[in-house]
């Protein structure tokens, strides 16, 4: 008997150290696939690192200044892209409180200015919010408007879904291309947490001190109450990034990092794009370049979307609380990491063909822009000559209202052009986004 019990024991222990052999191998091959570690991120990157959500966010609204963006640039007069074929067939997959209504109203008034046809929700649903189908993990073309006009062929779908390319590719044109976009998960709990009082109606912590704090002390605790109140949400608080942006919904819990990385790997491969909210304008440039558009079809409005103003969400969280975070969201962290690792390798690629001098160009554009756009008198129609990465273009109060309109109401100015029902900013709700 004795015998057996110690080959039983050896025979785990075997069993243990190969697995454990295997996977290292396994892991590291998936991360040495992206051979990162070349990188050198220029140091303005390198000090978000320790900044406080508050500070980074701050940081995000101040522009760089460079005023003589115009003269510079002035001796160009062609365009110098490799790429003639704008992509106009895509899906955004809208991560609730990543900038991605900001993202959304950039792809709309793309959309809109190439006629695309849209994936509308159903005018029966009543659209309330900016939903379609979330959050189920299937979507039908029957889940979208359809008129005898423009049919049932979709080229674009920005409203909040979860990715699921077989059943997407199903409702959209053939060669749908996918962006996705995600955000350091810390500084993600931080707005999602507070956002529309979300987390005072699940977890009744209304008026606390420190709710944030609270909740991640004992998440187990706090999602026992919620589930006990029956107010269990749609989906879990957990990994929630990573679902929507269709990770596998039955290996959310594991805590496996080989299988997060296989499936993290197998999803890369089905997203053309994934922006980093971190580094946005980076990341617009970089959609730029890969969806082979022009800079003003990437220009943005610097008024926030759904700002808060709560100062409960910049509380500290101590070493437990962020180790708690990380433990049930290691998914997201997980797949964060995977997905900005992969934007700086693309950047590192497209370093020596001009990058940086684009961003700093957008950066320069974006600020001009919005300056004139938020000028309460418009003078002159601001004249953009050609550069390097877009045709002369003229900002007008036209392009200022598109700029800054709610992505509903763009949405819905969409849905009026593909139907041919010509009430195209008819009733432009300016301003109507930042509150
Ligand atoms: C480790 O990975 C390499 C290549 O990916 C493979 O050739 C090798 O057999 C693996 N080793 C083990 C012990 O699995
Ligand atoms: C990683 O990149 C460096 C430089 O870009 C290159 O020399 C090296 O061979 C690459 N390694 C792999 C495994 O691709
Ligand atoms: C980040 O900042 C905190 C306080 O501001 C400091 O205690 C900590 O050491 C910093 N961490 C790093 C990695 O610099
Ligand atoms: C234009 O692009 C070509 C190759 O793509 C490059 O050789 C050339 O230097 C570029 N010109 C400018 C002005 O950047
Ligand atoms: C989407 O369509 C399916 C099949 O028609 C339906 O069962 C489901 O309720 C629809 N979802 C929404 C959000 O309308
Ligand atoms: C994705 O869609 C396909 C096709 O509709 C379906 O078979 C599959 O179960 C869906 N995936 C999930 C996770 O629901
Ligand atoms: C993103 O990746 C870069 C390069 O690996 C790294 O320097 C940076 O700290 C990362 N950003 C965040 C917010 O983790």
């Amino acid at each position: 008997m004795a015998v057996i019990a110690r080959v039983k024991a050896l025979w785990s222990v075997f069993l243990c150290l190969s697995s454990l052999l295997l996977f290292i191998n396994f892991s590291g091959t998936i991360w040495g696939k992206l051979n990162i570690t070349t990188i050198s991120v220029p140091s303005r990157q390198q000090e978000h690192r320790n900044l406080s959500d508050p500070v980074l966010e701050r940081r995000d609204r101040r522009l760089t200044r460079a005023e003589n963006f115009l003269t510079s640039e002035s001796s160009v007069t062609q365009r110098n892209d490799t790429c003639t074929d704008p992509v106009t067939n895509f899906v955004f997959i809208k991560v609730h409180k990543t900038a991605s209504a900001s993202t959304a109203v950039v792809l709309l008034r793309f959309a809109y200015k190439n006629h695309m046809t849209m994936c509308y929700p159903r005018i029966s649903k009543g659209i309330a919010g900016f939903s379609l189908t979330f959050p189920s993990t299937e979507i039908y073309k029957s889940n979208c408007s359809r008129s005898q006009v423009f049919g049932d062929h979709f080229n674009f779908l920005v409203h909040h879904t979860v990715f699921n390319k077989t059943a997407m590719d199903r409702v959209m044109k053939p060669g749908t291309k996918y962006i996705g976009i995600m955000r350091e998960p810390q500084s993600h709990i931080r707005s999602w947490f507070f956002y529309n009082r979300h987390h005072s109606r699940i977890y009744k912590n209304k008026g606390r001190k420190n709710p944030l704090g609270e909740y991640l002390d004992n998440p187990e605790y706090f999602e026992k109450l919620a589930s006990q109140r029956k107010r269990r949400q749609e989906t879990n608080d957990r990994n929630r990034q990573a679902f929507i942006m269709g990770f596998p919904p039955h290996l959310l819990n594991t805590q496996d990092t080989g299988t997060i990385d296989t499936a993290i790997w197998q999803l890369h491969h089905q997203y053309t794009f994934v922006i980093i909210s971190e580094y946005y304008e980076e990341s617009l440039v970089m959609l730029r370049r890969k969806l082979c558009w022009d800079m003003s079809d990437i220009l943005h409005s610097t008024k926030k979307i759904h700002e808060q103003h709560n100062p409960k969400r910049y509380i500290p969280l101590t070493d437990k609380q962020l180790g708690n975070h990380k433990r049930i969201n290691a998914v997201d962290y997980r797949m964060y990491d995977f997905f900005n690792r992969t934007f700086w390798k693309s950047v590192e690629e497209e370093t020596g063909r001009g990058f940086w001098e684009e961003v700093t160009y957008f950066r320069s554009l974006v600020e001009r822009v919005n300056t004139y756009c938020l000028a309460p008198k418009k003078r002159e129609p601001l004249k953009v000559p050609t550069s390097k990465w877009s045709n002369p273009f003229s900002v007008d109060e036209t392009f200022c209202k598109h700029l800054n309109q709610a992505p509903k109401d763009l949405a819905r100015n969409l849905f009026y052009q593909m139907t041919r029902r010509d009430k195209i900013w008819k009733k432009p709700s300016l301003n109507v986004a930042s509150k």
